[in-house]
């Protein structure tokens, strides 16, 4: 039996390891294994996908939860590396860029067992980004590197990873995208919200740089007031944000904005329905650009890059900064002259199956 030791932490993780766990399931001779490392730990970002996604419950939780950046990895690691010694796994599977995926590859490749990152590759070339330095560091030390668009493997090459170890394999998230499409239809959040489908925008943000900065947060809610004089705007606010928006003072300016609904964060299947109907995204996530490609939905990504590239040459996706007029501007843009993206390759909805006949395959 080869025993598949898959990790997930944060809720960016969930989408990723739930096909992970299907594929893993239905292939004879491997014995899978999930540890959640407890990153996020709230109901409604965590628990709540396990249950949309059918994620069957971790063996384990390392209930870690909220710490700094050096002492979440820390504590992360001293956590797992027992389990690693006492479970002896053939592969550690990481998926995507949290705190969690760098410090369970660390100690799985110091003790030799070998290393699966899923979402390999990406890069956003701003290493101001905690995600790059995770996604940097997991790739120089996995053993195969599993690859969602061209540039990783461009990336890959010009860091010196070998060809042998790196496969473009597709999109995970595209996975669990498509087979929840029909159950998200289902959702009931349009009529909770009293949402009329593409009459409003649905907005996300949490990175560090754009709500962490007073000057910089101020701009983006500028650019709210003016979306919403005419347009409603729905905004599932991501637990770091809310903290940020009290401690900064701005909560009574974001209420005064008539037209926004701040609601708590929603699960899975609600918010593909409420991101699928929507006139646009308006973001800083690194998934959102993904979904939004597939589900041919206008998405603006508030931030100077973006490590997912394909989004924006094929898909629906533009990156527009944080300024107050460009946002403004460019929502105008997307209601007038509407993208028109394509579904780059292999982004089919069997990415997770290709993964797992790779590493049995590597590991005959
Ligand atoms: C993490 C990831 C980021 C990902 C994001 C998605 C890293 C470095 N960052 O950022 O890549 O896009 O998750 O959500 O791993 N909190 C709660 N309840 C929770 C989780 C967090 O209240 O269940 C609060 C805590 O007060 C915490 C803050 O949110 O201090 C930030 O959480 P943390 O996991 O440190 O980072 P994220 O900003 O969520």
């Amino acid at each position: 039996m080869l025993k598949v030791l898959c990790v997930c932490g944060a809720r960016p993780n969930f989408m990723k390891i739930a096909p992970m766990m299907d594929a893993l399931a239905v292939r004879d001779g491997v014995a899978p294994m999930l540890v959640h490392t407890g990153q996020h730990y709230d109901d409604r970002m965590s628990e709540l996908f396990f249950g949309d996604l059918g994620i069957p419950k971790p063996d384990i939780n390392l209930e870690v939860g909220s710490l700094s950046h050096a002492a979440q990895t820390a504590e992360i690691m001293k956590r797992f590396e027992p389990i690693c010694v006492e479970h002896k796994p053939d592969w550690v599977v990481v998926v995507g860029d949290v705190n969690s995926t760098i410090a369970c590859a660390l100690v799985a490749r110091k003790l030799g067992i070998r290393v699966a990152h899923v979402e390999a590759g990406l890069r956003s070339f701003d290493r101001d980004m905690p995600e790059e330095i995770n996604r940097i560091l997991t790739d120089t030390i996995s053993d195969k590197l599993f690859v969602t668009e061209k540039s990783g493997l461009e990336n890959l090459k010009n860091e010196g990873i070998p060809a042998s170890r790196v496969h473009l394999v597709g999109n995970v998230m595209i996975d669990t995208l498509l087979k929840s499409r029909a159950r998200a239809e289902k959702s009931t959040i349009l009529t909770a919200l009293e949402l009329t489908p593409k009459k409003y925008v649905a907005v996300t943000l949490h990175r560090p740089s754009n709500v962490d900065n007073k000057e910089q947060f101020g701009a983006i809610l500028a650019a709210f007031e003016q979306i919403a004089e005419k347009t409603p705007i729905v905004f599932p606010v991501h637990p770091r944000t809310r903290k940020n928006i009290a401690g900064m003072g701005l909560a009574g300016r974001i209420d005064a904005i008539a037209n926004l609904k701040m609601i708590e964060p929603l699960g899975y299947l609600d918010f593909m329905k409420l991101m699928s109907e929507s006139a646009a995204m308006l973001t800083d996530s690194g998934g959102i650009q993904e979904e939004t490609t597939i589900l041919g939905v206008p998405c603006l990504t508030l931030r100077k890059n973006t490590e997912r590239p394909i989004t924006i040459e094929q898909g629906t996706n533009r990156l527009i900064g944080c300024d107050t007029k460009t946002i403004v501007d460019a929502f105008a843009e997307t209601q007038s002259h509407p993208p028109v993206g394509k579904t780059p390759d292999l982004w089919d909805g069997k990415a997770a199956t290709r993964i797992v006949e790779l590493l049995v395959g590597a590991s005959l």
